[in-house]
């Protein structure tokens, strides 16, 4: 008997056999040239990936761990609406337009607002964070984010007291996602996502629009996505171009796809098991030896006091 291991399994195979199959029959139905269609968009209008970020300051929440190779961060990926394989957000996101680009901030606040992307990056002094970042399905990498806390764009159009979470929303337009359709993915689009108001407002809740100094490249987010480092990496949602303060809680694409699975607060817990993954350990792209997973990614003392007196078995 075949026993697959934990670390065997995908993220895909949440996917109803059903989708499955016609998702097969869905891409062999799509001419070559239409998937790169968007390879003949002018360079002009590509993403501003590769764009040198200077004077950046240094943050006291940065890891002193190695951090993985740009190529490493850059090729293994899950940005879904360019794919499902680890490897073809690199290929299909390539030539992702990001410009120009618009955040809306709207919902209970008390001035909302459509940010444009060259002022997200002057809203605040960026940083470097040196983040460990810890997938679901039990690898990890260390990457060096820029940006800065979620809370300097929050603060900009002042919450009012109806605010208790804020929803997140991905670009999604299939002209230049042709990959992005439930049919293929087994996922729901736009990609949504999810925070308690205080878990946004956290200073380790961050903004980022760059990674190894430079803007950040398509596969990985362009322009501008959330890090969030003591959450399971499926809640660092990519390519943000809503952020809505509300009342209640607001739902997760993951947490809809297999609820589970993937619970609503995703904190990264070692000792709550997914029923797929085990959670007690990860391996390190680029290493061979599995390490322990620790509570809340290593992040404990800064947030654990977030989730007092919330039963995070439940919670999960
Ligand atoms: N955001 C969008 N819009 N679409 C996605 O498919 N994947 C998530 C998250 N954000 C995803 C997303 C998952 S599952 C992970 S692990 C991280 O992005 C991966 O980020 P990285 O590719 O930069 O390492």
């Amino acid at each position: 008997m075949l026993i697959k291991k934990p670390a065997d399994f995908r993220y895909s195979e949440i996917t109803p056999k059903s989708l499955y199959v016609n998702r097969r029959k869905f891409l062999a139905s799509i001419p070559a040239a239409a998937l790169a269609g968007h390879e003949m968009l002018s360079p002009s209008r590509r993403a501003l990936a590769g764009t040198k970020l200077a004077n950046l300051a240094k943050s006291p929440f940065s890891t002193t761990e190695k951090e993985n190779p740009y190529k490493e961060v850059t090729t293994y990926n899950n940005f879904w609406e360019f794919g499902t394989e680890k490897d073809q957000p690199a290929v299909q996101a390539k030539n992702f337009r990001t410009e120009p680009w618009t955040v809306s901030v709207e919902g209970a606040v008390a001035k909302p607002r459509k940010f444009a992307i060259e002022e997200i990056l002057k809203l605040a002094p960026l940083e470097e964070r040196i983040y460990r970042h810890r997938c679901v399905e039990g690898w990890s990498i260390v990457v060096p984010w820029v940006g800065y806390s979620l809370s300097a764009l929050l603060q900009q159009v002042e919450p009012t007291a109806k605010a208790k979470f804020v929803a997140f929303e991905s670009y999604w337009d299939l002209r230049q996602m042709p990959l992005a359709k439930p049919e293929i993915a087994g996922l729901q689009f736009p990609y949504v996502e999810g925070l308690r108001l205080d878990e946004a407002m956290h200073p380790l809740a961050l903004l980022s629009v760059g990674m190894y100094e430079e803007t950040l490249p398509p596969q990985d987010g362009a322009p501008v996505r959330l890090v969030l480092p003591w959450k399971y990496g499926f809640k660092s949602i990519k390519s943000l171009v809503k952020i809505k303060l509300v009342g209640g809680q607001p739902p997760c694409t993951w947490n809809l796809a297999n609820p589970p699975m993937y619970g609503w607060y995703s904190n990264v817990n070692p000792n709550v098991d997914n029923p797929r993954y085990s959670q007690a350990t990860e391996r390190r792209l680029g290493e061979f030896r599995r390490r322990p997973t620790l509570m809340f990614n290593g992040y404990a003392d800064q947030v654990a006091s977030l989730y007092a007196g919330l039963d995070l078995k439940k919670n999960y």
